[in-house]
């Protein structure tokens, strides 16, 4: 009897505790929530951001970012963006910070604030083993594939005619460089890190890459929407200690340890 009153009694407080924890939930839930900022990247650009086999977004931007939020005490969440027009993101608030091997150009400072340079890139020309091609000048009259709104993109436009037929603008990387193996172009202009990449990883497809001095020297940022300049100081401070403390340095190595720049 005394064991059915306890057992009673406990249920009973029990219930009561409940519904105590419940009616006090709006007091108590005031654990200050961090922001997480919302970084947009184009992920099909290994070894920068591309997604693995559980469809997360990995890569040395990805890396790169998640170190600098630690520093900077803030947190990050990658989403898949498409390239083109990706700027307009952070303009609609839609992202809070682009991280997608974008390099800075006078031309995007005008609607975007870019970071301190974190990467050093300059394109390259891809095209079949043998393929007569040796320099830039001479894709002239040849079908090249880039990546829409790439510095690729760009460089092409200047070589060969900004409404020349030859050029084909696809969405991402991934799609042009599947042009190249099914023979659709006959070269493609890209990021060195992304075709060095992609040459080791399917050398059964029988590519070279030729390096030409008129590229320029390209530099990777990171990119806010104009006039953020608390968010770009968090950014520009996390990325300066993750240089100063060495792990930029692991990061690099990990993704970049056998190729030369
Ligand atoms: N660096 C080149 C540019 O800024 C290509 C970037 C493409 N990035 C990407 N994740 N698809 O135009």
């Amino acid at each position: 009897m005394k064991r059915f009153f306890n057992l009673g009694l406990c249920a009973l407080s029990a219930a009561l505790l409940l519904t105590a924890c419940g009616k006090q939930e709006p007091k108590t839930a005031a654990a200050p929530e961090q922001t997480v900022y919302l970084v947009g990247a184009e992920a099909t650009f290994a070894p920068f951001e591309y997604q693995n086999e559980q469809k997360e977004i990995v890569g040395f931007d990805v890396d790169v970012m998640n170190a600098i939020a630690d520093k900077g005490g803030f947190k990050i969440k990658f989403v898949n963006t498409p390239f083109e027009g990706i700027f307009n993101f952070l303009a609609q608030g839609d992202r809070d910070l682009l991280a997608s091997a974008i390099t800075i150009t006078d031309e995007r400072k005008q609607t975007v604030d870019f970071s301190e340079p974190y990467f050093e890139a300059n394109q390259l020309i891809v095209v079949p083993k043998d393929s007569k091609v040796t320099k830039f000048a001479d894709l002239k009259n040849m079908k090249v594939g880039v990546q829409s709104a790439t510095t690729g993109d760009d460089i092409v436009q200047k070589e060969l005619g900004k409404s020349n037929p030859n050029i084909k603008r696809l969405e991402s990387a991934t799609l042009v460089m599947k042009e190249l193996e099914g023979g659709g172009v006959e070269a493609v202009v890209s990021d060195n890190g992304v075709i060095k990449n992609y040459i080791k990883n399917n050398p059964s497809e029988g590519f070279r890459f030729i390096s030409d001095p008129a590229f320029p020297k390209e530099y990777y940022g990171i990119a806010v929407k104009k006039g953020n300049a608390e968010l770009l100081a968090k950014v520009n401070k996390g990325l300066a200690a993750i240089k100063a403390d060495g792990s930029y340095d692991k990061i690099y190595a990990k993704y970049f340890a056998d190729t030369s720049k």
